[in-house]
């Protein structure tokens, strides 16, 4: 048994004051859960800490909070391990580093209705609700099951392991700073019936999601979604899918999120590295260099984002010789050969990454060697 303090930030609404935060003296074996020293800190010292939980087995997902400031789950979030966090952070602030007081948080991006009770309803829920969660097939339904090929839903089987509860959510920074973005979970939902054989409605999906200002372009790949997550499914990567099939599809969406995509993967293969100068004219108007000859569509959108682009410069985060577009420095020695081959690579091997697949196609074995899996119907 060790001693650990639990540093709970607290919020009682019935009391009519504002958050505070308390500590609590718990004794648990560190491969216990901080979840368990949250209800030992409950039954014997106070009852009226409020958290949500059930299964204690990292299946319902109820009890999602932040300890030492990263979204998780509280039961599947040992307290040793906590204890080693809190420490580390403590050294890096230049505080003592010995039994630092673990911190623990209501969930990011979601009302606090009491102690660490969020609710999910108002920001998880009505999103997950938004990208329609279930399966629109055309035609007469079978007379049984719907019976499909178990390789074609390998894909969507890492979304499917989603137990909805909300710590991509609670970590998501376009969310924090885009309330209305649809958000990880959603997407990795919306991805789950995209990716499905048996949906008739992919392109409708795909469209409403890129149309949307919110939707799967608001994201900016910060991966705290996937080191959120405690069911593994990289809700980014499930974004990503979302983009390269509406790339595929030929969907041009009106934030210009897919042109910006392609314009930094061509800058890159240019250049080596990012001219952000070049990112904004190729993204709103490519050809403006070499063709003089930009598109409407891309002479609207480029005098729509000028203060997007003066921005940065008002606020010197850029400078002006760094603005003009074909300034940017070169890459040293044969440097750009290197970037050109992993282009190359790239082409040739439709490189594919999920949690049942690594390697390139044609590749059947896992990363341990041994063959994949069969995937269970879902
Ligand atoms: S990667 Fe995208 S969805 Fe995930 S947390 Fe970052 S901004 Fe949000
Ligand atoms: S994607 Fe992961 S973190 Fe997000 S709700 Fe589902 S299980 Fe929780
Ligand atoms: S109590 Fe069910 S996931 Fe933690």
């Amino acid at each position: 048994m060790a001693e650990y303090t639990i540093k709970v930030r607290r919020f009682q609404p019935e009391s009519g004051e504002g958050p505070y935060w308390e500590e609590f003296n718990v004794d648990l074996e560190p491969s216990l859960a901080v979840l368990d020293g949250l209800l030992q800190a409950k039954d014997n010292e106070d009852g009226s800490l409020a958290v949500r939980c059930s299964c204690r087995a990292a299946i319902c997902g109820s009890c999602g909070m932040k300890i030492n400031g990263q979204s998780g789950l509280g039961c599947k979030t040992q307290i040793g391990e906590a204890q080693e966090l809190a420490n580390k952070k403590a050294s890096v602030a230049g505080e003592q580093v010995e039994n630092a007081p673990i911190v623990i948080e209501p969930m990011g991006n979601m009302p606090v209705i009491k102690d660490l009770i969020t609710d999910m309803e108002s920001t998880h829920w009505t999103k997950i609700r938004r990208v329609t969660p279930w399966l629109l097939p055309h035609g007469e339904p079978p007379e049984r099951e719907y019976v499909v090929e178990p390789e074609s839903m390998i894909d969507i089987t890492q979304s499917m392991a989603c137990i909805q509860c909300g710590a991509c959510v609670s970590s998501c920074l376009s969310m924090e700073a885009d309330p209305e973005f649809i958000g990880p979970a959603a997407l990795a939902k919306a991805y789950r019936f995209v990716g499905d054989p048996r949906d008739a409605e992919t392109t409708e999906r795909l469209h409403d999601l890129a149309d949307d200002p919110h939707g799967i372009y608001d994201c900016t790949h910060c991966f705290s979604c996937i080191d959120a997550c405690p069911k593994g499914v990289a809700p980014m990567d499930q974004i990503m899918r979302l983009r390269r099939k509406a790339g595929e599809e030929g969907i041009e969406d009106p934030n210009a999120g897919h042109a910006h995509e392609v314009a930094f993967v061509k800058i890159i293969e240019k250049k080596g590295t990012l001219d952000e100068a070049m990112l904004v004219q190729e993204s709103y108007a490519p050809g403006i260099k070499g063709k003089l000859k930009p598109s409407k569509r891309g002479i609207r959108e480029t005098i729509k984002s000028l203060p997007t682009i003066l921005r940065p410069l008002r606020k010197r985060k850029v400078k002006l010789r760094q603005a003009i577009p074909g300034t940017h420095h070169k890459l040293p020695g044969n440097a750009m050969d290197e970037v050109k081959a992993i282009y190359a690579h790239a082409e040739e091997h439709k490189e594919e990454l999920n949690l049942y697949i690594r390697g390139e196609e044609g590749d059947d074995a896992q990363p341990d060697g041994t063959a994949a899996e069969e995937v269970p119907n879902g």
